[in-house]
């Protein structure tokens, strides 16, 4: 990637590193007999959507619109999760699902009878909650103590409603498959009694396949381990990260460089608040590139890096660089693909980077401009 080339601000996305990611999806889905599908949640920048389809079939939706948007360019039905669903919205959620996961029994009482009516069969899951997770983060853990996100086993009462032909869970956030390993024989434990008369499970997302050190081969024999003891059952996993896991960046621009009392701060044309709203949510501090995010004393060229909007705390904590910044200088946040684009508001009425895709060929395409319309139509 040629950085001077990029305009800023603008998300890039590299298409040889997404695909390779996309190759190592796709083997897993081949070895280990599984169906892998993309949850928008985390990755939905459907200007790439004709690449994802050349190596995996499918998206998962969390939303009516996400639904929609699977349809509509992903070109198939959405296997649909949603915490609730709109009675209104119920409708088009069946035009646009294969699967429709309930989060409870009452929400699956309350939508069964429509699913009579769907304009096609639609497999109906619930999502089950086997109350262990390794996530730390209370933000990011789906299983913390009064979850609302699945049904725990004693709600069942040892049964499953008529219909049901799924179930599904979801407890892994950037997780190993050691990780899965642990939580499939919780949920074998809690569930498997269920699993006789099923279809398909579905483990949800936060298998981070990608990322470097994780064990592929332990995943793929995990998986197959578990489809020998339920050689009946479908296995999907739906992550989305790790589709999208450090395939590209965020360019920024140094517009002017403060101090106050000692601390320099790196003004950007970009938020973390309203871009990077992970960084300060989960938080974390992103990798910039040329730059090390922990500084010592002997550097020389420490500079906070901050936002463009108002909000105080839109700030990262002292970055060290080779050199002093200047004005009009470029700074590159890595791994600024999943989590960002999904997650990006116009607060302040700041300008959303640009969405571009450096293509394997050297070219860049840029996919996507904002401006002032893009603020002004989602207000009245
Ligand atoms: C139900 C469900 N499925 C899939 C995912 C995707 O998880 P990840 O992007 O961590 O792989 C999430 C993330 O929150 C989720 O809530």
């Amino acid at each position: 990637m040629e950085i001077s080339k990029i305009p800023s601000p603008c998300f890039v996305l590299d298409e040889a590193r997404f695909r390779n990611n996309l190759e190592l999806i796709a083997r897993v889905q081949r070895e280990a007999g599984v169906q892998i599908i993309l949850a928008f949640k985390g990755f939905a920048m459907w200007s790439t959507f004709p690449i994802v389809r050349e190596y995996v079939h499918g998206a998962t939706a969390s939303s009516l619109h996400e639904a929609r948007l699977c349809f509509e360019e992903m070109k198939t039905l959405a296997h649909t999760y949603a915490v609730a669903y709109l009675p209104r919205e119920f409708g088009k959620v069946m035009a646009y699902s294969s699967h429709i996961t309930f989060n409870s029994l009452t929400q699956y009482r309350r939508f069964r009878k429509k699913l009579e009516k769907a304009p096609h069969p639609i497999s109906p899951g619930i999502r089950v909650n086997p109350g262990w997770s390794p996530v730390g983060t209370a933000l990011y853990n789906p299983a913390s103590p009064g979850s609302r996100l699945g049904e725990p086993v004693e709600n069942f009462r040892g049964k499953l409603p008529e219909g049901i032909e799924g179930l599904h869970f979801h407890t892994l956030c950037e997780s190993t498959s050691f990780d899965l390993e642990k939580t499939l024989g919780y949920f074998e434990d809690q569930f498997g009694k269920f699993l006789p008369g099923l279809q398909w499970v579905n483990f949800g997302g936060g298998h981070l396949m990608t990322r470097e050190g994780y064990d592929v081969d332990h995943l793929i024999r995990t998986l197959r381990a578990f489809k020998s003891r339920w050689p009946h059952l479908h296995v999907i996993l739906e992550p989305g990260s790790a589709f999208a896991w450090d395939t590209g960046v965020l360019v920024s621009t140094v517009l002017d460089i403060v101090k106050n009392k000692g601390v320099k701060t790196a003004i950007l044309d970009v938020s973390f608040t309203a871009h990077m709203p992970d960084t300060l949510e989960m938080p974390y501090r992103p990798r910039v590139r040329g730059a090390s995010a922990e500084p010592t004393k002997a550097d020389k060229y420490q500079y906070r890096l901050g936002g463009v909007s108002c909000l105080s705390g839109d700030f990262m904590e002292e970055y060290a660089f080779e050199k002093p910044l200047k004005v009009g200088q470029k700074i590159v946040f890595e791994d600024m693909i999943h989590y960002t684009m999904v997650k990006t508001t116009t607060f302040n009425g700041v300008t959303h980077p640009g969405i571009a895709i450096w293509r394997k060929n050297g070219m860049l395409d840029v996919v996507r401009r904002f401006g002032y319309n893009d603020y002004k139509r989602r207000l009245s």
